[in-house]
C-alpha cells in the first residue's frame, strides 16, 4: 500500500529528521555516528533543516534538539487506525514528505486512470492550492494535507453540496478527539474559535455528464510553526492551541473512516444525508453576513443551506440562494 515518489531534498533529510522527531537533545557527535557521516555533514544537514522552519535549540555542550518534536505520518500507523470498511475502500495510501499539491498528484493520477481509492497525505506542499488559485500554506509536520481520489458514474451532479458534507465528516473526525467549538464556514471551511482550521478544496476530472472523478482535498493545521504561516493573510488556528497532543496517525485515520463511506454512499444519499448535521454547525446561522463575487456583493442574514447544499440568504424578508462557485461569505461586523 506504500508507494514513493522520486527523493526530494526534503526527503533526504528524513534519517535525520527521524533521529530528531523525539524532541530531545542529540549531539553532533551521535548523530553523526547514527547517520554514518562527518559532524560537518551533520552540521550542514542541521542548517537545512532550519530552511523548511524546523528552527533547532542548540543546547551548550549538549547538542541540538528540536523543541517540541515531531509528530510524523507513518503508513503503518494510519493503516492501524483504519475501520475494516475503510480499508476495503483505500486502494493505496501515499505519504510523501513533499509535493507541489497531493490534488494536483491525485489529479493526475485520475487521469492516467489510476487514482480511484488513493489517499495522499503529505508532509508538506509547496504549492498547496485554496479555491480560485489561492494559496494553501502547508510548511513540513504541522499539518494534515490529504487528498482522496474517487470515481464516480452517472455525472457531476450527484456530487452537490458535498463539500459541505466533507466539512461534516470533518466534524465528526475531530468530535472523536474532543476538539472543541469546531463550526463549519459555508461552503467549505472548517472553523474553530472565529478562525480557520480547515478548508476543503473538490477538483473535477473526467466527463462530468457521464464518468468522472473527484479529488477531494483537505488542509487541516495541527501545529504550525516556523515563519510560513506569517503569509496567511486571513485569521488561522491550529488543534495544538485548542487541543494539544493529538495524534497526527490516529487523526489521519480517524479523518479517512469518515471520507471513505461518505465518498462510496454520496451519489446514493446526497447531501440530505448531512444536511442537518451541518445546520447544527453552520458558523453563521442568523447572524448579518455580507456575499461577495468578484463584481457584486449582497447583505443579508445567513439562514442556513438548502437541500443542496446552496446558501440561504435572507435580504429583508426574502430569501435568495447561492450555489459555491464564485462567491465568498463575511461575516458583517
Ligand atoms: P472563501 O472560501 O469563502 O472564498 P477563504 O478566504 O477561506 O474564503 P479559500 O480559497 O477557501 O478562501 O482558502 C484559501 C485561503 O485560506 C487563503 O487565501 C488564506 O487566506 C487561507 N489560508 C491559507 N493557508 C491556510 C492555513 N494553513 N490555515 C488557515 N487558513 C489558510
Ligand atoms: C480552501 O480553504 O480553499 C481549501 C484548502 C485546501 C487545502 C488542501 S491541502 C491538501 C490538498 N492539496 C491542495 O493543494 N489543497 C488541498
Amino acid at each position: 500500500m506504500h508507494d514513493s515518489t522520486p527523493k526530494s531534498p526534503l526527503e533526504q533529510l528524513r534519517p535525520v529528521l527521524n533521529l530528531l522527531a523525539d524532541g530531545e537533545v542529540h549531539s553532533g557527535e551521535s548523530l553523526g555516528a547514527a547517520l554514518g557521516v562527518s559532524r560537518a555533514a551533520v552540521w550542514k544537514q542541521l542548517q537545512k533543516l532550519e530552511r523548511y522552519g524546523l528552527a533547532l535549540e542548540s543546547v551548550k555542550g549538549r547538542g541540538y534538539r528540536l523543541p517540541g518534536g515531531l509528530n510524523l505520518l507513518s503508513s503503518e500507523a494510519i493503516t492501524a487506525g483504519l475501520a475494516p470498511a475503510s480499508r476495503d475502500l483505500l486502494r493505496q495510501l501515499i505519504l510523501c514528505d513533499e509535493v507541489d499539491s497531493t490534488n494536483a498528484q491525485l489529479l493526475a493520477r485520475l487521469e492516467r486512470g489510476c487514482g480511484h481509492g488513493v489517499a495522499m497525505f503529505a508532509e508538506r506542499q509547496t504549492a498547496g492550492r485554496g479555491r480560485r488559485g489561492r494559496n494553501w500554506i502547508s510548511p513540513f509536520g504541522g499539518g494534515i494535507n490529504l487528498s482522496v481520489g474517487w470515481q464516480f458514474s452517472g455525472g457531476v451532479q450527484l456530487l452537490e453540496g458535498l463539500s459541505l458534507a466533507v466539512g461534516v465528516a470533518l466534524a465528526r473526525a475531530l468530535a472523536e478527539f474532543e476538539v472543541p467549538d469546531v463550526r463549519l464556514k459555508w461552503p467549505n471551511d472548517v472553523w474553530c474559535r472565529g478562525r480557520k482550521l480547515a478548508g476543503v478544496l473538490l477538483e473535477l476530472s473526467g466527463d462530468l455528464t457521464d464518468r468522472c472523478a473527484v479529488v477531494v482535498g483537505i488542509g487541516l493545521n495541527v501545529g504550525l510553526r516556523g515563519e510560513s504561516p506569517a503569509a496567511i493573510d486571513q485569521p488561522w488556528i491550529d488543534l495544538h492551541s485548542v487541543r494539544p497532543g493529538i495524534d497526527r496517525n490516529r487523526l489521519a485515520a480517524a479523518m479517512l473512516n469518515q471520507l471513505l463511506p461518505l465518498l462510496q454512499a454520496y451519489p446514493e444519499r446526497g447531501f440530505g444525508a448531512y444536511r442537518e448535521a451541518w445546520l447544527a454547525l453552520d458558523q453563521f446561522a442568523g447572524r448579518p453576513v455580507r456575499l461577495q463575487s468578484a463584481t457584486r456583493e449582497w447583505c443579508g442574514t445567513a439562514a442556513g443551506v438548502d437541500r443542496s447544499g446552496a446558501l440561504i440568504l435572507d435580504m429583508d424578508g426574502e430569501q435568495r440562494l447561492f450555489h459555491g462557485g464564485e462567491v465568498s461569505l463575511r461575516e458583517v461586523s
